[in-house]
């Protein structure tokens, strides 16, 4: 009797081993199986151009504070700008996959202080390599807030496309508490996606505004609204899921524009010398000593210069360096003045030095006729 229920309770015990066994094996099938299809889940969106009745768009990314991080959340400033790659910082916003087919590529990952004009060519040309495929929609480029008006500027005087451009930052980093990035990019991929955005050169989006690169300007070291158009104004705005536009830049861009930076290998130096009291002549020396073909100054109100820093001009012109009188005001146009022909210097019109640095080298590698240089301003 003993013999046998002990033979009975051993039976259970190896049925409900089996059985265990039997179910953690099919749990296990299960499991590979749901693994399986996530992978060809993600292989699948790695590949498409996906759901066809979204745009593509192609997501370039150079580093900054959107791909910033911390150890801390509340560290909104001792971050290390450019740690996170472009797949992350897609991954992070899973909203992306509802407006639009996107795809990223790293271009670069450093601060933009770290941007120079190799990356600036590289970049340029892969966009417009990009752009000239039917499969891309549009394009947004991630970028470091300090001197992303500059990359954006250069891209709408050489895009050689009618495609959206978009360029995106964010003021705090991805690790930070309210972190502005993922709504940034969302906006970014959104606008890039409208139809209404084609023709409007590249456009630049923070803080649910929409800027001309002609225009946009960062106004403020660490606050979310730190980019403003103020003077001309934003050319859309994005309330909720709605992108709405209102202006459009009537200045020569992208296709109209006749810079092409195709063939070009390496761009002209080109420096800013900031006026100030008691500014010396020695500075522009040393510049143009050192190599530079133009100097744009960030002069002072309307682009007053003292003497001795029109001294220093005069002589760099003898050398056939281009001077443009800029403002270091921060607004307003800088106007073509008796000096400019006197001493055959060209103004800036309402182009900050920065901008006026990124259209004068393009200038440069058309001419170095000051007169010639002077109807570029005046167009673009
Ligand atoms: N290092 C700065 C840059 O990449 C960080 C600033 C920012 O991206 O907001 O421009």
């Amino acid at each position: 009797m003993t013999k046998w229920l002990g033979a009975v309770l051993l039976s259970v015990l190896l049925l409900a081993t089996a059985a265990c066994a039997n179910t953690s094996t099919q749990e296990n099938n299960q499991s590979k199986q749901e693994s399986k299809t996530n992978e060809t889940k993600e292989k699948t969106t790695a590949v498409e151009t996906g759901n066809k009745s979204l745009s593509n768009i192609k997501v370039l990314a150079t580093g900054g504070t959107i791909a910033g991080a911390s150890d801390s959340d509340t560290d909104t400033t001792g971050y290390k700008s450019g740690s996170l790659g472009i797949d992350k910082v897609i991954a992070s916003v899973p909203q992306l996959k509802n407006i639009a087919n996107v795809t990223g590529e790293q271009v670069a990952n450093v601060g933009s202080e770290n941007v120079d004009n190799a990356l600036l060519l590289k970049l340029a040309k892969r966009v417009n390599q990009l752009l000239n495929d039917d499969q891309v929609d549009g394009i947004v480029v991630t970028h470091g807030t300090d001197t992303l008006e500059e990359t954006a500027y250069f891209l709408h005087l050489v895009v050689k496309s009618d495609k959206p451009v978009v360029v995106v930052g964010s003021m705090r980093p991805a690790s930070a508490i309210s972190a502005d990035g993922p709504l940034n990019l969302y906006h970014a991929v959104k606008i890039a996606s409208t139809k209404e955005a084609k023709g409007k050169g590249v456009m630049v989006t923070l803080n649910d505004r929409i800027a001309s690169a002609r225009f946009i300007t960062k106004t403020n070291t660490t606050t979310t609204d730190s980019f403003k158009s103020l003077e001309q104004g934003y050319i859309g705005e994005i309330a909720g899921e709605v992108v709405s536009f209102y202006n459009e830049p009537t200045r020569k861009h992208t296709t109209e524009s006749e810079f092409d930076v195709s063939k070009i290998k390496e761009l002209p130096q080109v420096d800013i010398l900031y006026g100030y009291q008691n500014d010396q002549k020695y500075v522009y020396d040393a510049a143009v000593k050192a190599g530079a073909k133009g100097i744009v100054v960030a002069a002072a109100g309307n682009g007053t210069m003292s003497t001795e820093a029109i001294k220093g001009a005069t002589d760099a012109v003898k050398k056939d360096v281009v001077i443009v009188r800029s403002s270091r005001a921060g607004n307003g146009i800088v106007t073509h003045e008796k000096m400019d022909d006197e001493h055959h210097f060209v103004s800036s019109d309402s182009l900050n030095p920065q901008k006026a640095r990124i259209l004068l080298m393009l200038a440069l590698t058309k001419t170095k006729n000051p007169d010639k240089v002077q109807t570029y301003y005046e167009q673009y």
